[in-house]
């Protein structure tokens, strides 16, 4: 039986492997995982493990690596391709789960919801107010998604049918049926920055998109614009978005990702009222993390049987 070893507990999963499960509730080092996976066939993968050059020649059995995330950016997958290590992923069926995140934080950051609800707990609420914990309304107001994929996508179609919101694009290619659909417009980076109400960066992390938005970019965004990052951190300068949120620019900023991650407790961004940080849960709800699950396995079983995975990273 091939051996497979997941570093990470999974949401159950049928699967016909020997599969060993690192169980330390966190992310393992290289001589942890190395431990157990010195003879694996595969492994199972999350986006805190370095799956570096370093790791994988410790590997020589290593067939395939089944990544729990759609993003990859932790794997070399240079080195995969030239070893023939085959690298799979698990998009869409946590398309919907990211795509409800990311609304939830546009809806609490438009509504101000984190810091409204603890002056109900404090009793710093005494009574209703007309002036008091205004937002700013999501209806026909100018979305602007960078990075239409998947996830960029699906959230364009809810921002449409929930909220008649206008919706502009960047994306390195046109999705002209998508732009039908929706009636969505591509714009330059630039432009889509100056344009938009709310901004969702949804691009994946690759060493083009790797500090995108920087203090330029950021000051170019109106300053009550609404900031969403639901993908990786390092899209963005961090230090550029707490200079100019100290300056007063930007009406709040949702972010379920950092840089690092965790993001330390004495980070700056902790204490900006406006800002709402959430630890990476995109993809976490109870559906999408067990069809993740599932999927890792459904690629290793096709893969042991030569056949081509249904999720591969090109
Ligand atoms: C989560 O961030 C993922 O890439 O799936």
């Amino acid at each position: 039986m091939k051996k497979v070893v997941s570093t990470r507990q999974l949401p159950y999963s049928n699967q016909p492997f020997q599969l060993e499960t690192l169980e330390f509730g966190r992310a393992p080092t290289h001589s942890e995982i190395l431990n157990t996976a010195k003879e694996a066939w595969a492994l199972v993968t999350t986006l805190e493990d370095k799956i570096n050059q370093e790791l994988l020649k410790e590997l020589p059995n290593l067939k395939a690596i089944a990544q729990f995330a759609v993003g990859t950016n932790n794997i070399d997958l240079d080195y995969c391709r030239a070893h023939n290590i085959i690298v799979t992923n698990t998009p869409d069926v946590l398309t919907e789960a990211t795509a409800e995140l990311t609304f939830a934080l546009m809806l609490n950051c438009a509504r101000q919801i984190h810091r409204a609800a603890p002056d109900v707990s404090t009793g710093k609420w005494i009574g209703w107010e007309p002036m008091g914990h205004l937002g700013i309304a999501l209806k026909n107001k100018k979305l602007g998604i960078v990075g239409a994929g998947r996830i960029g996508q699906r959230i364009a179609e809810m921002a449409r049918g929930a909220f008649d919101m206008q919706i502009l694009y960047h994306n390195r290619k046109a999705h002209l049926d998508f732009e039908k659909k929706n009636q969505a417009t591509l714009l330059s980076l630039h432009e889509l920055l100056k344009e938009s109400d709310v901004i969702v960066l949804m691009t994946p992390l690759t060493p083009e998109t790797r500090s995108l938005i920087n203090q330029k970019e950021l000051l170019l965004m109106k300053k009550d614009a609404i900031l969403i990052n639901t993908s990786r951190g390092e899209i963005m300068n961090q230090e550029d978005l707490i200079d100019v949120l100290k300056k007063d620019h930007l009406f709040a900023v949702g972010l379920d990702v950092t840089t690092p991650e965790p993001l330390p407790q004495n980070s700056p961004l902790n204490s900006i009222e406006r800002v709402l940080i959430t630890p990476h849960i995109g993809s976490a709800t109870r559906e999408a993390r067990a069809q993740m699950a599932q999927l890792c396995f459904d690629n290793l079983e096709r893969i042991a049987k030569d056949l081509k995975p249904l999720t591969p990273v090109s």
